[in-house]
């Protein structure tokens, strides 16, 4: 880079994710230094911003290493870094101390770190830089054009990296709720409200992108249960599938993961002629994110079996030799056939199915977000989450508005399902969602996300849960000791079991 060029941010990673936040840097007017280990991806970043900025100034500079990258920079040093999650976050970070990076320096991880690293990585770095981080959903399109962004960290770099997070963040119509999407290089998204807010103290930010990640996990495996439903129960053809949820997308269901499954069953193989999502091996992939919202939430003790689940559902399918002999063995039931009438019907069930369950799992994510922010003294802030998830992120969906709206009104709102906007459409559909579970366990199609969504709604209701027997089980093998309904809860009573005749003691 030409020596005399001082940039705004330095940029490391050029990964996809790393490219796209880089040219949406630049195309917010930053100039950004760049750097990768691979110098290819440094001059091939060079070169798709000389494509895409014309006969405009050069807005990407690339550097050779990290010394040079930080030479490159105006002080103090901001850099954002998008590597993948571990090691890696690591020895960027010990680059840069051997390079020369000073105290008021700040980076910010843009990666899909464990909040946990994050916390650690904030203390062990103090003496040298400033660790800050922010999550960002969206994908390639998003980091191009306008993720969601979750940062955290210290609030005095807050302060300083809030203008530029905001600025290449997606947007909000005030108005509406809805995004304001324009995917044109080099004409980005100024006006609306930026999906980016302060989420709090360092760890926060990775953590509730983590929760983000679970729902996104229940979502798509929501869906993909109503496709099963309507591809093997009913026997619809991916096409006809992309119609009706065509129609549910014009209402409450109108999301990124729906629009994107119409796009998909839509969606050709040029090698078959026929529907590509037929000729797509059914094992499905995981980074961990999943994993570890289920693992956190199994810590927290926060209940989300939808989330879990979603988790299960995937290493289930990759189980896909054991299945296809498993198949040749154990018998599910006969298959129903419907009439016209009657497809309709199971159509409109699952249509209330899905949206009920969708209700329940949001409602897990944010009841987990809720125990976890109280543990970690986090004060996360449902309201301002349920709104940077409107436009950027993965599971941008309409029904955000309705969450953000729900915890502007009732900050202390406990679950979710509470809001009488949301218990009023469970009650009003919940029929229907319980017809259609049915159903599906009729037919032997497998929906084990939705099922549990179902059972999470009825277990949360209910006044009496049978852990009445299950604590005096425990009693007796164990002397684990039970709390009677007549006392308070603390006053812990024991059983002798093996006495003639029994006695209680309260111990
Ligand atoms: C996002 C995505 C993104 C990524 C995940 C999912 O919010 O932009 O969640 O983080 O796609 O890594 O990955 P897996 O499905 O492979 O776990």
């Amino acid at each position: 880079m030409k020596s005399e060029t001082l940039c705004d941010i330095g940029f490391i990673g050029l990964g996809v994710m790393g490219n796209n936040l880089a040219l949406n840097l630049a195309d917010n007017g930053y100039l950004v230094a760049c750097f990768d280990l691979d110098e290819n991806k440094v001059s091939q970043l060079e070169d798709i911003d000389a494509q895409q900025r014309g006969d405009k100034p050069k807005r990407i500079f690339g550097c050779s290493s990290f010394t040079q990258l930080l030479d490159s920079l105006t002080k103090p040093n901001l850099l954002m870094i998008s590597v993948p999650a571990g090691d890696a976050v690591d020895h960027v970070c010990e680059h840069l101390i051997s390079a020369g990076i000073k105290a008021d320096d700040i980076i910010i991880d843009t990666g899909n770190s464990l909040w946990r690293d994050t916390i650690e990585r904030e203390k062990k770095y103090k003496p040298n830089f400033i660790f800050f981080s922010t999550a960002v959903s969206g994908g390639e399109v998003g980091a191009r054009f306008g993720p969601s962004l979750m940062p955290s960290g210290d609030p005095y770099a807050w302060t300083r990296v809030a203008p530029v997070l905001k600025a290449i963040s997606a947007k909000v119509d005030p108005e509406s709720g809805r995004p304001i999407e324009r995917f044109e290089p080099g004409n980005p998204v100024t006006e609306g409200d930026p999906c980016a807010a302060y989420i709090g103290a360092s760890g926060a930010g990775h953590y509730v992108k983590m929760v983000h990640n679970g729902i996104e996990y229940a979502d798509m495996q929501l869906i993909c249960e109503s496709y099963h439903i309507l591809r093997e129960g009913l026997n619809l053809t991916a096409l006809e599938i992309a119609d009706i949820f065509e129609t549910w997308h014009q209402g409450v269901l109108d999301s990124y993961l729906m629009e994107i499954s119409i796009e998909v069953l839509r969606q050709l193989d040029p090698i078959t002629g026929e529907a590509l999502v037929d000729s797509i091996l059914d094992t499905a992939g995981q980074k961990g994110t999943g994993l570890w919202t289920a693992v956190s939430a199994l810590e927290v003790g926060s209940p989300a079996q939808t989330i879990t689940q979603a988790v299960f559902a995937r290493s289930l399918s990759s189980f896909k030799q054991e299945r296809v002999a498993a198949s040749a063995v154990l018998e599910g039931p006969e298959r129903i056939e419907y009439n016209e009438h009657d497809k309709q019907q199971v159509i409109a069930e699952l249509h209330d199915a899905l949206y009920c369950s969708k209700i329940c799992a949001y409602a897990q994510g944010f009841q987990l977000m809720a125990l976890a922010s109280k543990e970690k003294g986090w004060s996360l802030d449902f309201a301002a989450i349920a709104k940077i998830w409107r436009a950027g992120c993965i599971i941008r969906a309409v029904f955000l508005q309705d969450i953000s709206r729900a915890f502007i009104e009732n900050e202390q709102l406990q679950n979710l399902l509470l809001d009488p906007f949301f218990s009023h459409q469970i009650t009003q559909f919940q029929m229907n969602w319980r017809k259609s579970i049915a159903t599906a366990t009729l037919m032997g199609i497998p929906h084990p996300a939705m099922s549990s969504a179902l059972s999470y709604y009825d277990s949360y209701r209910c006044k009496t849960l049978p852990a009445n027997l299950l604590q005096a089980q425990r009693d007796y093998f164990g002397a684990h000791t039970f709390a009677r309904v007549d006392q308070p809860a603390n006053k812990k009573y024991h059983m002798d079991w093996s006495a003639t005749p029994r006695v209680l003691k309260q111990v």
